[in-house]
C-alpha cells in the first residue's frame, strides 16, 4: 500500500495549514491576553465569530491516527461531522487514496467548505472528498451505507444525535473515532452511549493534546 500522507503535495498543504492554525491561536491568544482557547462547545456553530472563522483543527498526532486507523481497517466509506478549513478531511483523504475509498464531510459554513476545497485541490485529493454545506442533520442524513469509518468533531452536543442518524448504516466492525470525547459534561451521556454498558460498541478513551478523543468499535 502506497503512503499518500508522505507525498509531497499531501505533506506541504498539511504543513501549511497546520502552521496557519498555530498562527491563528497564537494570534488570538495575544488578542485576547491570555484567556486561553474560546470555549467554542458554549456558543452556537451557526452564529458565533470563532466557528465561522478559526481552524479549530486537529493536531497532526490525531491527523496521523486518524490516517492510520483508515487505513488499518481498510476504511473506504468515510464520513466526517464537522470539516471546518479540512485539515482533518486531509488526513482522511489522504488514507482513502490509499484503500480507494472516498470522505464525505460536513461543515455548516460555506467559507470554511471552499477553503477546505481549496485546501483538498492544493494537497492533490479532490477526487477522494466531497463536502456537504449546510447542517450535518440534514446533509449527512442521505449518506448511503455501510459506513466503514466516522468522524465526530461538529457540534459537541449534537455527538449523540449525529451518531443515532447515522448508527444503522455502520457495518459491523466499523470505527467511530470522536474528537473531545470528555469535552461536556454533556458528554458524559456520549460516553455513556458508547462506553460500558453499551452492547453495540467496544470503546477507548485516548488522550491526544487537547483533551481526551474516543474511538468505538462497532460490534454489531
Ligand atoms: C472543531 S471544528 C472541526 C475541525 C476539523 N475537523 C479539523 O480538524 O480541521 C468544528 C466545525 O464543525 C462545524 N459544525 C459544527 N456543528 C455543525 C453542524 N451541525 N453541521 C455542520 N457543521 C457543523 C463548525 O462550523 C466548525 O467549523
Amino acid at each position: 500500500m502506497s503512503c499518500t500522507l508522505l507525498r509531497p503535495d499531501v505533506a506541504a498543504t498539511l504543513a501549511r495549514e497546520h502552521a496557519a492554525a498555530k498562527a491563528m491561536r497564537e494570534a488570538r491568544r495575544i488578542q485576547s491576553c491570555g484567556e486561553g482557547r474560546p470555549e467554542t462547545h458554549k456558543m452556537d456553530f451557526r452564529t458565533s465569530e470563532a466557528h465561522r472563522t478559526q481552524y479549530l483543527s486537529i493536531g497532526p498526532r490525531m491527523g496521523r491516527f486518524l490516517y492510520n486507523s483508515v487505513r488499518a481497517i481498510g476504511a473506504r466509506n468515510i464520513v466526517e461531522f464537522g470539516t471546518s478549513f479540512g485539515v482533518s478531511t486531509l488526513y482522511l483523504a489522504a488514507a482513502a487514496t490509499d484503500t480507494g475509498g472516498k470522505v464525505t464531510g460536513s461543515e455548516y459554513h460555506a467559507n470554511k467548505a471552499e477553503k477546505a476545497r481549496s485546501n483538498l485541490a492544493d494537497a492533490g485529493l479532490s477526487a477522494r472528498a466531497d463536502i456537504r454545506v449546510g447542517d450535518a442533520r440534514e446533509t449527512l442524513r442521505t449518506v448511503e451505507g455501510p459506513i466503514d469509518l466516522l468522524f465526530l468533531d461538529g457540534a459537541k452536543d449534537l455527538y449523540i444525535e449525529i451518531l443515532k442518524m447515522l448508527e444503522d448504516r455502520l457495518r459491523p466492525g466499523a470505527f467511530v473515532i470522536t474528537d473531545n470525547a470528555d469535552h461536556l459534561p454533556r458528554d458524559e451521556g456520549f460516553l455513556r452511549h458508547v462506553g460500558q454498558g453499551s452492547s453495540r460498541y467496544l470503546t477507548t478513551l485516548i488522550g491526544f493534546n487537547k483533551g481526551m478523543a474516543s474511538q468505538s468499535l462497532v460490534l454489531s
